[in-house]
C-alpha cells in the first residue's frame, strides 16, 4: 500500500519506519526543510533505540522516502497519517489543533481517488468530525474517509510497541476504511493481535482514557508508598500483592517521582479539559494530575531529609535527568522540579545523563554537568538517582560510598535493595521501603 505519514515527530518517524518495515511504501513529508534534508542524510533527529537502523534499512530499499513537498504523493497515496504535534494550548489545558487543522487544509485539494485520512496524533474527541469538515470545504468532490487511529508507543521501546501492541484501535464509521486500515496492519493480524474496531470519537477518547488510566495507576501507588513510609510497609511488595490480581494487573505500579514525558501530563490535562467542557468532569484524572505536580515538588522536602535537615552549601550528585531511562526526552520531567528546587535552597549541583544533557542544559542552569556517573558523585554530598538508566543499576557501591562526602544516598527509583546497599556505609533512602 502507498502511505504518506505528515510529520516527522516521534510518532510519525517511528510509525513510518515500521510501516515501511512491513513492505509498505510510505513518504514522511514535514514542513522543516532542515530536518528532511538531516532524515535524507541518514541522521535521526530523536533518540529511539533501533530507530536509526530501521530508517537506513527501508530508505536503502526503497520503500521509505522524506520529502517537503506533498503535492505529487498525497495523490497517490492509499492511507494518509496526520501525525503532526497536538501541545497543550497556553493556559488552558486544551490540545492546540492549529497544526492539524492547517494539515487537513493543505491536503483537501491534493486528493486524487478514494483515500483514507487518519489521524495518528492524539487529538480531542471531535476532531475527526472537524478534520472531515475541513476537507470536505475545500474539496467538496474528494472521496475520502476521515478515521481515527491512535497510537500507543512507549519512549524508548517504540519500535516494538508499534510492531507487538496490545491491540490497534482503529475508529471509524466507514467499513471502506476499515477494510483498509486492516489491510496496512495486516503483519500484525498473523500474530494475532486484536484490531478493536469503533466509532471515530470511540478511538479518539480510547486513547485519552489509557494515557489517564494508566497516570492514575502510577498516582496511586505513589500515594500508597508515601502510606507505606508511615505505616512501615514496603511498597514494591504491595505492588506485587495486589498486581497478581489479574483484575488489577502488575504493570505501571512502580512508585518513583512522578510521572513525566510527553504524554501523560499533556494528555491527563486535555482529557480533564474536555471532561469539564462536557460538563461530565472526570475527578480522578484531575486529583492524580495535582497529585503528581505535588510529587514532583515534594521529592526536594525527602531529599532535604535524607541530607539531614538542610541542603544549604551542599554539592547533591543528581543521575539521570530525562523523564524515563532510553530516551533524550526531558519535557516535564521531575527532575525539572527537583534541581531548582535543590538549588533555591542553597545545594550545589551536579548531574549525569547518558542522553539528556544537550537538552538539560538549556533547561536547568548553573549544574555542571559531568563526563559519567562516577565523575558525577566525586566530591559530592550526597547522590539522588532521579532516572532508572541501566548504567545506574549496577554502580560499584562501595566505591561510591568512597566518592561521597555524607554517604547520603537517595534512590527515587528503587533499583537497589538494602540488602545490596548494606556493608557499604551509604546512608540509603528510597521511595515507600521499610528503612
Ligand atoms: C506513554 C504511554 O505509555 C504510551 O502508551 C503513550 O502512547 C505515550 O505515553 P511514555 O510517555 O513514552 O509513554 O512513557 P511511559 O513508559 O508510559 O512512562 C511515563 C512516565 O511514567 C515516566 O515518567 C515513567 O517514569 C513513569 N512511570 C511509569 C512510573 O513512574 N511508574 C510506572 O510504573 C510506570
Amino acid at each position: 500500500m502507498r502511505v504518506v505519514m505528515i510529520g516527522t515527530g516521534y510518532v510519525g518517524l517511528v510509525s513510518g519506519a515500521c510501516f515501511a518495515d512491513f513492505g509498505h511504501h510510505v513518504t514522511c513529508i514535514d514542513n522543516n526543510e532542515d530536518k528532511i534534508e538531516r532524515l535524507n542524510r541518514g541522521e535521526i533527529p530523536i533518540y529511539e533505540p533501533g530507530l536509526d537502523d530501521l530508517v537506513a534499512a527501508n530508505a536503502g530499499a526503497g520503500r521509505l522516502v522524506f520529502t517537503t513537498d506533498p503535492k505529487k504523493v498525497v495523490g497517490e497515496a492509499d492511507v494518509v497519517f496526520i501525525a503532526v504535534g497536538t501541545p497543550t494550548r497556553r493556559g488552558s489545558g486544551h490540545a492546540d489543533l492549529r497544526f492539524v487543522h492547517a494539515v487537513a487544509e493543505e491536503l483537501a485539494p491534493l486528493l486524487k481517488g478514494y483515500t483514507v485520512i487518519v489521524t495518528k496524533s492524539t487529538v480531542p474527541v471531535g476532531t475527526g468530525d472537524e478534520v472531515e469538515q475541513i476537507i470536505r470545504k475545500h474539496a467538496p468532490k474528494a472521496r475520502f474517509d476521515v478515521a481515527s487511529n491512535p497510537e500507543f508507543l512507549r519512549e524508548g521501546a517504540a519500535i516494538n510497541d508499534f510492531k507487538r501492541p496490545d491491540r490497534v484501535v482503529v475508529g471509524t464509521e466507514s467499513e471502506k476504511a476499515a477494510e483498509q486500515l486492516r489491510a496496512l496492519y495486516r503483519p500484525l493480524f498473523l500474530n494475532e493481535t486484536p484490531i478493536v474496531v469503533t466509532s471515530r470519537r470511540t478511538a479518539e477518547l480510547i486513547k485519552y482514557a489509557s494515557n489517564a488510566f494508566l497516570a492514575v495507576k502510577i498516582g496511586f501507588i505513589n500515594e500508597i508508598a508515601d502510606l507505606c513510609d508511615k505505616v512501615g510497609a514496603d511498597v514494591q511488595q504491595v505492588a506485587r500483592g495486589i498486581g497478581l490480581d489479574k483484575r488489577i494487573g502488575g504493570k505501571f505500579l512502580h512508585a518513583g517521582p512522578g510521572y513525566g514525558g510527553s504524554c501523560f501530563p499533556k494528555d491527563t490535562l486535555a482529557l480533564s479539559k474536555t471532561a469539564r467542557d462536557y460538563d461530565a468532569p472526570v475527578t480522578i484524572v484531575d486529583t492524580v494530575v495535582r497529585s503528581n505536580n505535588r510529587r514532583k515538588r515534594s521529592m526536594v522536602d525527602r531529599i532535604v531529609a535524607a541530607c539531614g535537615g538542610s541542603v544549604k552549601d551542599k554539592t547533591i550528585a543528581v543521575l539521570g535527568l530525562t523523564f524515563k531511562p532510553n530516551t533524550d526526552d526531558m519535557r516535564e520531567s521531575p527532575s525539572l522540579a527537583i534541581v531548582p528546587g535543590l538549588q533555591k535552597l542553597g545545594a550545589t549541583i551536579r548531574a549525569y545523563d547518558p542522553e539528556g544533557m544537550e537538552e538539560a542544559r538549556t533547561l536547568l542552569k548553573k549544574v555542571a554537568y559531568c563526563q559519567d556517573a562516577y565523575d558525577c558523585l566525586d566530591g559530592a554530598d550526597a547522590a539522588v538517582i532521579i532516572t532508572e538508566w541501566d548504567q545506574f543499576r549496577a554502580l560499584d557501591l562501595k566505591r561510591v560510598a568512597g566518592l561521597l562526602k555524607d554517604k547520603v544516598f537517595v534512590d527515587l527509583r528503587n533499583i537497589y535493595t538494602r540488602e545490596e546497599v548494606q556493608g557499604t556505609g551509604l546512608k540509603y533512602h528510597s521511595v515507600g521501603r521499610p528503612g
